[in-house]
Formats: structure tokens, C-alpha cells, sequence
């Protein structure tokens, strides 16, 4: 990538930097520039191997150089671009890794009177307490992430080339302005190192006549471990970002002085909801970490085996993320149990939490919701983050769309390029505003139109329950009577459950009508488990001969056993055992026998009752003796991948005839599933389904890209082995 880097500052990053880029081949030549007060570290360097060759300098250092690298404090960019002004050249491409990013572009504008647009700021959040060279590490960026902070001049093709230097570094690459970069790091990395300085001067002082530090154990080693990094760093970083850091300071203090008020007061029950959000907060900050920071996960199957016991699958997802909306526009409290814990109906969990709504759980899948009534919703404070839940984002667009605030809801890479139109068009008929992106995706930029929403009359192009659904919420807020009718059944969870919380909700034919005439009182709301997790072991269980399986309080409502229908018609042995109302929605317990399964046409009519189970339909077709034919189905090319496409190359690999068409898929079933290495392209249902497969294959399967499993059946991975099936998982 270069020929020769420069490395100014030759300590625990640029070291770093200096052996990643070398076990990466990214330079022939790497040298390091350093004072004479360095020179011995730079000798350790060079004798370690770290540089190839150091200089004191500067000219002599730089000459030839095709990326000069920065990585001196921030306190120091200043006088080093002063000594680098003389030598500068337009061929050579400069950057920094400094922990604040207004400073050194300060620091270029006073002394260049510009940021030179071959200087391209970046900053790795990576580091230690450790200083010094001997402290360097290969692979110190290895799924950390790096920001880059450009400025409006920032030569494109420069900025691509640092991009690439990072990302073959391992790390994941942010690009945001300087301002923004400041204020978040001042959050998160600076208010907590000066509140672990702060404690341990604190402490430390009052250790001079007591002995508190004896006592200390984990808690105080885990929480004031940063206070052992550099103090002059750390003087210099808090410098440079004092206009973030201040007004933190300021509400950190004030929330300090809530929680003394809180204790001076005996309020127990607030002082539980702060530190129940902090937890809950806590959480879900750890579990995006996971995902965002691509921690990769592969599953590894061992092949053949079957199914064997009994188990009970998780929470229903479309139920789970209702119970939460409802919920929250309740009056009074609501408990949920059986709520699934997964990643999606955490984030609609969260989005509502950030409305003002106070929620507490989940603990083992009981969830208690404090609800704040229609009108009680909150502006939340930043963008609603919603994940990879296509759910929460086409509901909460139609529930937002009548607020008396302004919103915007954000997703994840695939939530981010799924189609919205759906539901702004006809929003935007009620009266709705809610910008897309040029795509017609999100981010949802939604203007809040309380009181100004209309009803309207629509009959949906596609049979789609979250447009229904999302049409039916924004109803609850608009003049009139909303009346949406759907071309084919979809899932009704959201008209039960409105008329669970005694709702008004009307059905004609194909028709479902709701009005702004209504409130919710709270109810309790028992969850079943969500029978598109269950079909997993319903096919897995058909598949593998000597398979025995029972799975216990399924959800059966009528709009969503497509799924068992289809498998029937393929020769399925499936009983429904002990069928039972619970709360509003049918539940039994499935019990599924190994029986050999032949190819079908499937029914048009099934589609939108078995939407989700497709990408595991397949799997059973291709165990299937002849032909299965899918038409119809054009929306599975939108979910969270294009299950069509996936699927079909997944089976390829894995020796199926598997023909794509552009609603469905030809599959001639029968003959031996092979071994292979898939992509689930991060769906979780792909990346099941073909762990599945591994039943009835002939040679081990590795599915990559798994950790979304987590965003709607976390425990897959230990109850298919509980049951039978050899899955390995590995992380890296
Ligand atoms: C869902 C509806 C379905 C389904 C999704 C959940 C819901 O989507 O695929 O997983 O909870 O309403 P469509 O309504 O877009 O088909």
C-alpha cells in the first residue's frame, strides 16, 4: 500500500501501527522520527524490530516518505507540524491518530492558515494504560473502531487511502466532522477517564488517614483502571476538549446530586428505575457493541443426527414488539411474560424507554410496563436506533407520525436499505411527514402532526402486517375512521391485541377499521412461543430420521401456521396437542415425528401465513423427494436479506438444484445435501436454516455471519444441541 511510512511518535500507538502495518504488508519501509529525549525507546524500536530505521531529524525522516503518521499527543501536533511546514509535499498524505480532533485541525489552520487537504485526521479508538514501545501489539486495531474527521477540502482519493490503511489495519472506519467526533469521545471516553482520576484523588486522598484501599476489591480495580493511563496525556486531551467536556461535567453533576436527593429521600422505587435503566442501558450498549463490532460469528454443523425431547422455543417476536408498544400507550401497569429477549424486541424496548416510558425488566422474560396513557409519549432525546427490526421501524413510523414532537428513526446496515415507501406513501396520504432517503429507506426523519392526521381507506398493494399494522396505530391519532383492507389474510397480533387492551378495533371481511375514539387500559399479556422460531425445529425434526420432538405453548394463530400447512401437504407428521386460548391467541403444543417429505406446488394462498419460515421451507424441500415449486413470494427478496438469492446460493454450494425465480423457487429435492461453507449474509433465519441442513448433509457445514441470530432467537444455537444437532459456535 506504501512504500515508506513515517511513524512520528514511535510509542504504544504508533508502534502498534508500525508492527499491524508490517504483519500486514501495508509498507516496504517503516521508520520513525522522534526528539533526542526519545531516543532511547527509538532504539528499542529499531532493535525490536518495530521500525526498520529511526531519525532525529525531521528532514531526513520524512524525505520520500508516502505517508507521514502523527502519532505524538495532541498537545504536541502543533510544533510538529511547524517542524513538518518546510518538508511538506503534495505527494505525501499525512495523518494523525489524536484523541481530539478540533484541536489538531486548530493546530494545522494556525500553522498553514488551512487544513491542507492531503491532511487527513483520524482517530483510533483503541489504546491502554500502557506507554512506551514495549507496550506496542500487533492487531491493537483488530474490530476497534477508527474515526476519520475529513474537512470539506479533504482530497476524496486521500481520504479513500486512509480508509483502506485502517480497515487493513482491522478496524471498522466511522467518517463524521470533527465537532461531532469531539462531543461523542468527550462523552465516552473523557468524562469517564476524568471521573476515574476524580474518584481515585478523592479516595486516595482520604486513604492517607484510613485504610480503604486494603478493601478494595473488583468493583474499584474494574471502575478506576483507566485512571492509570497517562496523566499528561490526559491533562492534554481535556485541554483540548474543554468546550465538550464542561456542560458533561454539568450534567453529570446535576445527575449526582438527583441520585443524593433520591437516597436523602428514601425513594427506593427511583432509585431502583435509575439504576434499572443504567443496567438495561448497560446492556444493550454491550449487545450492539457485539454486533456493530462485528465480532464474526460461524457456525460450524458436523453432519447427519436427529432431533430428540422437548423444549420450549422463546417469545413471540411480533407479539413481544406489540406488547411493548401497547403497553407503553396503556393506562395503568402492564405485565408482560414470556417476552422474547432478543434483539429486536429489545430495541422497540428501548425506543419506547427513550419516550419517557418507564420499564422495567426484562428478568426472565417478565416485563413490566408503566404505561403513560395515548397522549404520553415523550420526545426522545436522540435518534430512536432500531437495529435490524423491520418491525419496529414500520410500526413506530405510523405510532410517530401523530406525535407532538419530531423524530428520527435509524437502523442498521440491512434496516437501512429495506423499502419504506410502504408505509410513508400512505402515511403521507393521512396527513403524515416523514422524509425517506432518495431510496425510499431510513433514516425516517418524522415530523410530528398531532391533531392534523386524516383517516383514509386503503387497500394495500402487498399483504403486509406491518403496513397494516403501522396504517391501523396511526389511525388511533387521526379524524375519521381508518379503514385498511388487506389482499390476503397477514397476521392480526396487533387488532387481538388493541381489542385486549379494549381498544376499539372492527373488522369487515378483509377490512380492519380503528378510529382516534379509544383508550387502552393496561392488561396482563402472556407472550407464546413464536412458532417461526419453532418451525426450525418442525423441519428439522421432519428431516432427520428417528427425530422425535415436542415443542410446548406454541403460538397457532390461524395467520401464522402456514408453515405447519405447508409441511402437511409435504407429508409432515405434525399433531397439535392440548390447543387452548391464551389471552386472546390459540397455543398448543406441537409434537413432530421424522417422516419423508415429497415436493409440492405451494399454495399462493399460504405465502403471507408462512412468510418468515421460507428461508427453512427450502431446507425441507431439498430433503423433499421431486419438485417444490414457490411462486408469490417476490416479498421475500426484501426481508432482512434477499432470501430468494441467498437461499438459492446457499444450496447451491451445498449441491442443491435449487432455480431462483423472481417471486419464488424451483427446488428438485431428494438427493444427498452436501458439506460447504455458506454466508448467511447476517439473517438469521438463513443462517439457522442452513444449521438445519446440516441434519440431513453429508459432509460439515459452516454458515458464516451468524451473530444476528441474536436478534430474534438467542438460545438457538444451545437448544438445537440440546436436541441433537452437533453445532459448534466460534467467535473472532
Ligand atoms: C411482521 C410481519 C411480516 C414478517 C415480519 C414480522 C409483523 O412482515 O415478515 O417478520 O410483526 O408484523 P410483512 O408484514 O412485511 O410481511
Amino acid at each position: 500500500m506504501f512504500n515508506k511510512l513515517c511513524i512520528i511518535g514511535v510509542g504504544l500507538i504508533g508502534g502498534s501501527i508500525a508492527k499491524t502495518a508490517r504483519l500486514h504488508n501495508l509498507a516496504t519501509n517503516i521508520v520513525g522520527f522522534g526528539r533526542e529525549e526519545d531516543l532511547q525507546n527509538l532504539q528499542t524500536a529499531k532493535q525490536t524490530g518495530v521500525i526498520d530505521e529511526f531519525y532525529l531529524d525531521i528532514a531526513e525522516a520524512v524525505t520520500e516518505a508516502d505517508l507521514v503518521l502523527l502519532a505524538t499527543p495532541v498537545a504536541s501536533i502543533a510544533n510538529i507540524l511547524k517542524l513538518l511546514h518546510p518538508h511538506w509535499s503534495s505527494s505525501t498524505i499525512y495523518t494523525d491518530v489524536g484523541s481530539t480532533k478540533g484541536s489538531v485541525l486548530a493546530a494545522a489552520e494556525a500553522v498553514f492558515g488551512y487544513v491542507p487537504d492531503n491532511f487527513v485526521p483520524a482517530h483510533p479508538i483503541a489504546g491502554g494504560e500502557q506507554s512506551g514501545v514495549l507496550a506496542a501489539v500487533d492487531e491493537l486495531f483488530a474490530n476497534k473502531r477508527l474515526i476519520i474527521t475529513p474537512t470539506a477540502s479533504t482530497n476524496t482519493e486521500t481520504l479513500r487511502k486512509i480508509q483502506d490503511f485502517w480497515q487493513a489495519l482491522g478496524s471498522a472506519v466511522s467518517i463524521m466532522d470533527a465537532a461531532h467526533h469531539d462531543q461523542i469521545l468527550a462523552a465516552t471516553s473523557h468524562l469517564p477517564h476524568i471521573l476515574a482520576f476524580a474518584l481515585v484523588d478523592m479516595l486516595g486522598h482520604k486513604d492517607e488517614q484510613s485504610e480503604i484501599f486494603k478493601y478494595a476489591a473488583g468493583g474499584f480495580k474494574d471502575f478506576t483502571r483507566i485512571a492509570s493511563s497517562s496523566p499528561t496525556m490526559w491533562t492534554d486531551i481535556c485541554a483540548a476538549n474543554k468546550p465538550a467536556i464542561l456542560p458533561l461535567i454539568a450534567e453529570l453533576q446535576s445527575e449526582l446530586g438527583k441520585i443524593y436527593q433520591m437516597l436523602e429521600d428514601d425513594s427506593r422505587q427511583q432509585l431502583f428505575s435509575t439504576f434499572s435503566y443504567a443496567n438495561q442501558a448497560r446492556q444493550r450498549f454491550l449487545n450492539q457493541i457485539e454486533t456493530t463490532m462485528s465480532k464474526s460469528i460461524t457456525f460450524h454443523i458436523q453432519p447427519g443426527g436427529k432431533l430428540h425431547g422437548e423444549t420450549r422455543v422463546p417469545g413471540d417476536k411480533s407479539m413481544s414488539h406489540r406488547s411493548i408498544m401497547l403497553g407503553s400507550l396503556a393506562d395503568g401497569v402492564t405485565h408482560v411474560t414470556g417476552f422474547l429477549e432478543a434483539e429486536d424486541a429489545l430495541a422497540t424496548l428501548q425506543a419506547f424507554r427513550d419516550m419517557g416510558v418507564e420499564i422495567e425488566g426484562p428478568v426472565n422474560g417478565c416485563v413490566t410496563i408503566h404505561g403513560v396513557g395515548k397522549h404520553g409519549l415523550k420526545k426522545p432525546e436522540g435518534e430512536l436506533y432500531l437495529g435490524n427490526s423491520g418491525t419496529s421501524m414500520r410500526l413506530l413510523s405510523g405510532l410517530l407520525a401523530g406525535q407532538p414532537f419530531n423524530c428520527v428513526l435509524t437502523g442498521d446496515k440491512s434496516l437501512s436499505g429495506r423499502p419504506m415507501k410502504r408505509v410513508t406513501d400512505p402515511l403521507a396520504t393521512m396527513g403524515a411527514e416523514i422524509k425517506t432517503t432518495e431510496n425510499g429507506t431510513a433514516p425516517l426523519h418524522i415530523t410530528g402532526k398531532a391533531g392534523q392526521l386524516q383517516a383514509i381507506d386503503y387497500t394495500m398493494p402487498i399483504a403486509s402486517a406491518q403496513v397494516k399494522s403501522c396504517l391501523l396505530l396511526a389511525g388511533m391519532y387521526a379524524q375519521g375512521e381508518t379503514r385498511v383492507t388487506e389482499p390476503a389474510p397477514t397476521r392480526d397480533h396487533t387488532e387481538r391485541m388493541l381489542a385486549g387492551f379494549s381498544y376499539p378495533v372492527k373488522r369487515e371481511g378483509s377490512t380492519a377499521i380503528i378510529s382516534s375514539e379509544g383508550s387502552l387500559t393496561a392488561m396482563d399479556i402472556d407472550v407464546p412461543s413464536d412458532i417461526s422460531s419453532a418451525a426450525f425445529f418442525l423441519v428439522g425434526a421432519s428431516i432427520a430420521p428417528g427425530s422425535d420432538v415436542t415443542l410446548k405453548h406454541v403460538g397457532i394463530n390461524p395467520t401464522r401456521t402456514g408453515v405447519i400447512d405447508i409441511l402437511r401437504l409435504m407429508g409432515a407428521n405434525i399433531e397439535v396437542l392440548n390447543p387452548r386460548e391464551v389471552g386472546g391467541e390459540p397455543v398448543a403444543d406441537l409434537h413432530v415425528v421424522y417422516s419423508p417429505l415429497k415436493g409440492i406446488d405451494i399454495p399462493e394462498d399460504l405465502v403471507p401465513l408462512a412468510i418468515d419460515e421460507f428461508p427453512v421451507l427450502f431446507v425441507a424441500a431439498a430433503c423433499a423427494e421431486g419438485q417444490t415449486r414457490l411462486s408469490g413470494a417476490e416479498e421475500l427478496r426484501v426481508k432482512e436479506s434477499d432470501r430468494i438469492q441467498v437461499m438459492a446460493d446457499g444450496l447451491l454450494i451445498l449441491g442443491v438444484d435449487a432455480q431462483p425465480t423472481p417471486d419464488g423457487m424451483i427446488i428438485n429435492g431428494g438427493k444427498p445435501i452436501g458439506g460447504g461453507e455458506v454466508e448467511s449474509h447476517g439473517d438469521h433465519r438463513i443462517a439457522m436454516s442452513f444449521s438445519i441442513a446440516g441434519l440431513r448433509a453429508n459432509a460439515p457445514i459452516t454458515v458464516r455471519d451468524c451473530a444476528n441470530v441474536n436478534t430474534s432467537f438467542p438460545e438457538f444455537k444451545d437448544l438445537v444441541k440440546n436436541l441433537g444437532l452437533a453445532l459448534v459456535c466460534t467467535e473472532e
